[in-house]
Formats: structure tokens, C-alpha cells, sequence
């Protein structure tokens, strides 16, 4: 639907003073990956870190927004570009108020994290790419939903009967059943300090 009738009003407290204010730049930390490699427990830990050093956060994931904002939403591939692009506003929102935003969804279409990536700029853009082979989410099964998927009770599920796209070019690429989550959350550390300040 278009536009009608909206005409912006131009606030006079704008992003440089809030970054000003914060001591930070915003930035987008995009978890994507299958279901069950670890995104939230990565970025969990992560935002821990990132608090300890002084930063300012907010952690997306299915938790706080598939309960509410996105309730209306199941896992179609046209609810799902419709689920990250909501993400994708909200981050873009969090990221105006100056924040580092920590966004955990399976995000399995390229097009739809590139959509994203564009929205709020390419540079405020980190792509963590959680390459957990699929064999071993389902042998993880935390929430028991592989089983549900494989014994047909679950249509659509990533991996199972619905596609993952790879990305093509990541920033970062943790393969979560071989490295240690404390060599992780370093490794994403370094990355996030290096990118806030370059
Ligand atoms: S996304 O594809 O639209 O990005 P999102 O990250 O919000 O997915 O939600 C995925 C989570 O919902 C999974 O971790 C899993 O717990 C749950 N889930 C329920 N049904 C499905 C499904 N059909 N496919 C994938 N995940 C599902």
C-alpha cells in the first residue's frame, strides 16, 4: 500500500547528537542460520560482552518479536520475508535511537537478508553466518521440532521441507559445533570493536 498523506515531521534531536551522546555508532549484528546452530545463545553471550565493555544494546530474536509484533506471521516463505522485513524496520528504528541491535532469525533467503543489508546500510551491516550442519541441529533437536518436521506434524521447516540459502559473502562464519562459544563471542567481539572503529 502507498503513502498517503504523510508528511515527516523533523525532529530537532537527530542520530549525530544521540551517537554523540552514546559514544557509539549503530550497528546491525544479522545471526543467520538453521534452526537449533546456536544464533541466540551466540548473540546472548555476545550482547553480555558488549554490555561489560560499555556498549549499548537490544537483542532481537523469535522471543520478543514472533510472540507480539509478529504473531500474525507463520513460516511461508512469504511470511518469512514478511518476518525479516519487520525485523529489518525495527532494527532500522533501534539503530536510529543509536543502539547495536543483535538479531537472531533462520533468515534462510539471501534476497531477504540483502533487503535488510540495504535498508540500513551496507556498512552497519555484520553477517554472521552460524554454519552448524544440519545433521547435528537435528541431532541437538533442542525444542524437539526436527522430529515433529521429519514425522510430517511441522510443514515448512528449514532444512527439512523448506529451503536455506547460504550466504554468499558473510562477514563471519562461526561453525558452531567445532569452536568453542568462548573462542566464538571473542572472535564476533574483535569483528564488532574493529567495525565501531574504523
Ligand atoms: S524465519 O525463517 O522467519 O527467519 P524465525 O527465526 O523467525 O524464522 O523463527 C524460527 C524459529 O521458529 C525456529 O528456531 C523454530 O524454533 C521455530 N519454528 C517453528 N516452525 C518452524 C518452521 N516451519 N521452520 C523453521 N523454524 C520453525
Amino acid at each position: 500500500m502507498e503513502n498517503r498523506n504523510i508528511i515527516e515531521h523533523s525532529f530537532s534531536v537527530d542520530l549525530e547528537m544521540r551517537k554523540k551522546l552514546l559514544g557509539q555508532k549503530p550497528l546491525l549484528i544479522w545471526f543467520t542460520g538453521l534452526s537449533g546452530s546456536g544464533k541466540s545463545t551466540l548473540a546472548n553471550q555476545l550482547e553480555q560482552s558488549l554490555y561489560e565493555n560499555g556498549f549499548n544494546t537490544y537483542a532481537l530474536d523469535g522471543d520478543n518479536i514472533r510472540g507480539g509484533l509478529n504473531k500474525d506471521l507463520g513460516f511461508s516463505l512469504e511470511d518469512r520475508k514478511e518476518n525479516i522485513r519487520r525485523i529489518g524496520e525495527v532494527a532500522n528504528l533501534l539503530m536510529d535511537a543509536g543502539l547495536i541491535v543483535l538479531s537472531s532469525f533462520v533468515s534462510p533467503l539471501k534476497e531477504d537478508r540483502d533487503a535488510v543489508k540495504r535498508l540500513v546500510d551496507n556498512e552497519n551491516f555484520l553477517e554472521v553466518f552460524v554454519d552448524c550442519p544440519l545433521n547435528i541441529c537435528e541431532q541437538r533437536d533442542v525444542k524437539g521440532l526436527y522430529k515433529l518436521a521429519r514425522a510430517g506434524k511441522i510443514k515448512d521447516f528449514t532444512g527439512v521441507s523448506s529451503p536455506f540459502e547460504h550466504p554468499d559473502n558473510p562477514d563471519l562464519i562461526i561453525a558452531s559445533h567445532e569452536e568453542s562459544i568462548d573462542v566464538s563471542v571473542n572472535r564476533l567481539l574483535d569483528k564488532v570493536k574493529r567495525h565501531l572503529s574504523s
